[in-house]
């Protein structure tokens, strides 16, 4: 951010993200929160933190270190690594991470408290440690018995596991240059404080000089180095955003906290795609892998209640196929409420806008609720028409056909358009006995040879009368203000 025009002016800095700015400002120009500007520590502070940051390249790996370095060398001369990452033991750590831990990196994993990341943390220490690497893990929220406890649920405790409990920042560091671990695990940079600075643990300069700190030794002993971060209700890594910018990897490990399914996804990435996706279950045991994630996001009741459609969204390079639905009820307010889970709201009403004006639907007057199973939000634009078709078919009370998946984009004039790797998508329907799938008319050739029925269709409209099946009797009370509409 503003690190190289640091100047000694500098008075004020944003709490939320570690925005630095010479005066005093209501609204932080970086992150846009308010009331969040508070001064900065004592300059002293300050300069302790500073000569570290001079040199760029100091913790560069291998041969251009050192001061004299500093000239530009042909990128092609850059010696490539033999065995850049390795594998973690535990599959959907690796996919999100891109193949494996790549040695030196910084990694940040970041969730609402209580969602698990303590869980997944321990059980890749274990996992790495059964492989027979040393592993460091540094916890400053629980104690050696409470740590202990739950490594005996979870599995059983390798050797090579080291466990320190403790929140001085240098005294984690003197630990792991004893130690020389494989792996550090600290749990969580919020807990971690170095004496010499003011403020607590957890404030934006306590939790950017311990980050700081932890990436010099990363990248210093090209030790792989995880951070624990909580999240605030917002969704930012309470305190500074500014970690995120100076890690390799931020994982955000979110789900419902209530049911059982968490989901693991990179939002930022150095290493690789930040689209991939893991997907855990957690059990009395801890989290286990969904090896068919697909099959778990389905309940069945599609082709069966109105109002619930399959989509097959795009997560990174796997399709999913995921469960949508929705709710269409008679509203009993001046503003019809649409309530989603799992679904931007904004898209949802450019959705609304289009099955009102160019499929006809009346939806002004009811409320929406659209929700995606397993806690998974949907972004991928191909679910588009997946979701529109949940939404007609509460409204119409007429189930959509059984066995049968809707993928397109909408536009705002109603047509279909393509999505990207359709194949991969309808291959995966068709492995978990899907028979038909509207698709875009555009991408009908495609379509062929990929094991299901596959019907083109030009428009939302095309897709209402194509995929919708008969109308059911509404349970009770039709027209009474709640529920179904008219035909
Ligand atoms: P935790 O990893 O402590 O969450 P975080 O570090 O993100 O705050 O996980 C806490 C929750 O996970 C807790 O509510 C209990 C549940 N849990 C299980 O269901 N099974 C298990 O085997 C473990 C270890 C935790
Ligand atoms: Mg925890």
């Amino acid at each position: 951010m503003t690190r190289s025009a640091r100047t000694p002016k500098t008075t004020f800095y944003c709490t939320a993200c570690g925005n630095e700015q010479p005066r005093w400002f209501g609204h932080c120009p970086a992150c846009g929160e308010w009331n969040t500007a508070s001064e900065a520590p004592a300059a002293g502070a300050a300069k302790a933190a500073a000569p570290r940051r001079s040199g760029p390249s100091r913790w560069a790996p291998g041969a251009a270190g050192g001061a004299a370095a500093a000239r530009p060398a042909p990128l092609a001369g850059v010696e490539l690594e033999a065995a850049p990452r390795s594998a973690t033991g535990l599959g959907e750590i690796d996919r999100v991470l891109g193949g494996g831990i790549v040695p030196g990196s910084l990694v940040l994993v970041g969730g609402d408290p209580g969602i698990g990341k303590s869980t997944l943390m321990l059980q890749l220490a274990m996992a790495l440690g059964r492989a027979g690497r040393r592993v460091l893990y540094v916890s400053g929220e629980e104690s050696e018995h409470q740590i202990r406890l739950r490594a005996t649920r979870l599995g059983e405790v390798p050797p090579a596991l080291l466990l320190l409990c403790e929140t001085d920042l240098e005294a984690v560091l003197e630990a792991a240059a004893a130690a020389a671990p494989d792996a550090l695990v600290v749990d969580s940079i919020q807990t971690l404080s170095r004496a010499d600075l003011e403020g607590g643990p957890g404030t934006v300069t306590q939790v950017r000089e311990c980050g700081l700190a932890l990436l010099h030794y990363a990248k210093g002993s090209r030790t792989p180095v995880f951070l624990v971060g909580h999240v605030t209700k917002d969704g930012a890594v309470a305190g500074p955003r500014v970690l995120e910018h100076m890690v390799d990897a931020v994982l955000y490990l979110e789900g419902e906290r209530y049911q059982h399914y968490r989901v693991l996804r990179a939002a930022k990435n150095r290493f690789g795609s930040t689209n991939e996706l893991g997907v855990f279950e957690m059990l009395d045991t801890g989290l286990r892998e969904v090896p068919n994630p697909s099959e778990a996001f389905l309940s069945g009741e599609e082709g069966v209640a109105p109002g619930v459609a399959v989509v097959a969204s795009l997560e990174g390079s796997r399709p999913l196929l995921v469960e949508v639905q929705a709710l269409v009820s008679g509203s009993y307010y001046g503003t019809p409420q649409r309530v989603t889970r799992g679904f931007d709201p904004r898209r949802l009403a450019v959705l609304l806008a289009v099955l009102e004006r160019r499929v006809g639907l009346k939806l002004g007057r009811h409320d929406v609720f659209v929700s995606v199973t397993g806690g998974l939000t949907l972004d991928d634009p191909g679910t588009d028409l997946g979701v529109a078709l949940a939404v007609a078919s509460s409204y119409r009370s007429r189930p959509l056909l059984p066995r049968t998946l809707a993928l397109g984009e909408l536009s705002l004039s109603g047509e279909l358009r393509r999505v990207s790797r359709l194949e991969a998508r309808l291959r995966e329907a068709a492995r978990l006995g899907f028979v038909r799938a509207g698709i875009p008319r555009v991408q009908a050739a495609d379509a062929q040879g990929c094991g299901l029925e596959a019907v083109p269709l030009g428009s939302a409209r095309e897709a209402f009368e194509a995929l919708l099946g008969e109308r059911v009797a509404a349970p009770a009370r039709e027209g009474a203000g709640t529920g179904d509409a008219p035909r």
